[in-house]
């Protein structure tokens, strides 16, 4: 049963940020389909489309109302089943391209991250749901480290010594927030190793941030070699990175009632 809607200024921007999110997830899809399907291309147009209308909605709006809410919700429903039916066709190799699943799977999930939330199901600050939250981020900024590292050119040396250096760090904190979350069960009456890993945490994607904006910044430029469709793609997961960096502030402010002095 799905509760109202928090209207709160909280709730409008988490709404204005993920619409922008799966708009832009909808034109990545279409510029990575094979031009023998113009049927799935305009399919992924349409959706651009919608989230557009939705986003111009958002953004002009002081509040959100519940029928908005709702429109909303049908529209991330269908893109996400737009999105499996793109993996199935995947997966058989019915569909062939540019488009890897794992980045498809990865867009799916955030989609339904974004879902849970207009749904109301992740309303809640215990321990285990903020390490929840730390391992989907984590596994989020792991993988575009992967699809970059994938997009590069393979004469980028550089930056892909960075960029692998930096897929070796999330893997490892992936791994570690998963371990947190699992003693995080027992709940514990302080656990002070939460506090001082989301500190890691936020040094780490403070700098995977700054790589990504001047990753951005270079191919704008025409500097950097590499198969990215549009630069937009580095943009968007810079504004990704800096959700997450958002949220960890917002966590590290709750983790101070588990912490023992
Ligand atoms: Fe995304
Ligand atoms: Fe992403």
């Amino acid at each position: 049963m799905v509760g109202s809607f928090p209207n709160t200024r909280d709730a409008l921007n988490e709404v204005r940020f993920w619409v922008r999110i799966l708009k832009e997830h909808s034109l990545f899809i279409s510029l990575s389909l094979p031009c023998s399907r113009q049927d799935l291309i305009a399919e992924a147009q349409r959706f651009y489309e919608l989230f557009q209308g939705l986003q111009n909605r958002v953004e002009s709006k002081a509040g959100l109302d519940q029928r908005l809410v709702d429109e909303i919700r049908h529209a991330v429903e269908a893109l996400i089943a737009f999105k499996h039916k793109l993996m199935r066709m995947l997966v058989t190799c019915e569909l062939r391209g540019p488009l890897y699943p794992l980045l498809l799977d990865h867009i799916t999930r955030e989609a339904i991250h974004f879902l849970d939330f207009l749904n109301c199901r992740p309303c809640s600050d215990t321990l285990v749901a903020i390490l929840k939250e730390q391992s989907f981020f984590l596994r989020i900024m792991k993988e575009h480290i992967e699809f970059i590292i994938s997009l590069l050119d393979p004469s980028e040396r550089e930056l892909l010594a960075q960029a692998q250096a930096s897929k070796e760090v999330f893997s490892d904190l992936l791994e570690t927030a998963r371990d947190l979350k699992s003693m995080a069960r027992s709940r514990p009456e302080h656990f002070n190793r939460v506090i001082q890993f989301t500190e890691t945490v936020t040094q780490r994607v403070t700098e995977l941030r700054n790589f990504k904006a001047t990753a951005h910044e270079l191919a704008v430029l025409c500097r950097l070699l590499s198969a990215i469709p549009d630069p937009l793609l580095l943009d968007h997961v810079r504004r990704e990175a800096d959700k997450f960096l958002q949220e960890l502030k917002d966590m590290r402010a709750l983790l101070r009632r588990w912490e023992c002095r």
